[in-house]
């Protein structure tokens, strides 16, 4: 029987091409914004699709899932699915998949990045020399931060968060000190790393602190003012999971106060608008969501979401059902 896809906005080809071949239509919405919720809603209520792929900038509530209640996948283009309602989901027996993958070492990457950059000042340097001011060199020009030697905080130690800390404990030569719900045993088994049994320990004896956590009611401005407030004045705050699992305003006045010394942020708490004044401190580093904005990362992504797609219409749990 034919099988009707649709999906919100572009995906590689690589994945459309899985889901061709094997004989499903699919119609790809023409647009590089996302839709609204009424032209979503319109849409799905003009054909009989058997399932939806979404991106992270689609909300999907339950009007959405009301527009064609035969819909049973929502196939998510994404690691994480906060974007979707998954309890009323769960409560219309509807599967969702999300699309993790090797491609977490990007994301890690992209953290370490950040750090980098902050602690090597490199933006900053890179504005000096384009705005003509580099005259002469001179030794006490942009003093950085070793992070050879110092403690990395990790809050949040599943997939992105273990490489985060596997790479800097073997690469720089950091002592990871890590706090999550559930006990990360590779972590365990590394003499250098310590789990702490609270957030707070980790914030207060961190130089570097890293988010890796998903964004659920409880991780909701989980780094706030009393929390930013723990944190060494020497510190630095990196986060490359949700923006609002940091209070943005909050961040904003610890930046500016000079509670940390800095942050890296690749997501926002309103992306794609980072609060008023943030834009505006040289110790703030701040990126448009691209940690996993690499070929090799979008095509793997695109391929487990076929993946998914594939199991669910050939009568098989959906290998990434987070809707359970
Ligand atoms: C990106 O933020 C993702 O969740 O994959």
């Amino acid at each position: 029987m034919n099988k009707n896809i649709f999906i919100t906005r572009k995906i590689p080809e690589v994945g459309l091409k899985m889901l061709e071949e094997k004989g499903y239509s699919v119609t790809v919405r023409d647009s590089d914004m996302p839709p609204t919720q009424e032209e979503l809603n319109f849409a799905l209520r003009e054909k009989e699709y058997d399932a939806v792929v979404t991106l992270l900038t689609d909300k999907i509530d339950s009007a959405i899932f009301e527009a064609n209640p035969n819909i049973k996948l929502y196939a998510n283009y994404a690691i994480g699915f906060d974007n979707i309602d998954i309890v009323e989901a769960k409560n219309r027996g509807i599967y969702v998949t999300n699309t993790p993958g090797a491609y977490a070492n990007c994301v890690a990457e992209h953290a370490i990045a950040l750090m980098l950059a902050l602690t090597t000042r490199l933006v900053e340097g890179d504005q000096y020399v384009r705005d003509g001011k580099y005259k002469c060199w001179s030794p006490d020009i942009f003093i950085g931060t070793d992070l050879s030697g110092k403690t990395l905080g990790l809050i949040g130690a599943g997939r992105i968060g273990e490489k985060v800390a596997w790479r800097l404990m073997h690469g720089f030569d950091m002592k990871i000190i890590y706090h999550d719900i559930v006990r990360n045993q590779t972590l365990d088994s590394e003499d250098r790393a310590d789990y702490k049994t609270t957030i707070e320990e980790v914030l207060k004896e961190a130089d570097i602190v890293t988010l890796h956590t998903p964004l659920l009611p409880e991780t909701i401005h989980l780094i706030n003012e009393e929390r930013l407030k723990m944190m060494k004045p020497t510190a630095y705050l990196i986060n490359t999971s949700r923006g609002p699992v940091i209070d943005e305003n909050a961040l904003l006045k610890a930046l500016k106060e000079g509670w940390i010394k800095g942050a890296g942020l690749d997501v926002m708490e309103f992306e794609p608008n980072p609060v008023s004044g943030l834009t505006d401190l040289d110790n703030v580093i701040i990126t448009p969501h691209i940690a996993s904005a690499r070929e090799s990362a979008r095509n793997e992504m695109a391929t487990v979401l076929a993946e998914n797609i594939i199991d669910y219409f050939e009568g098989k749990e959906p290998r990434n059902n987070v809707a359970k």
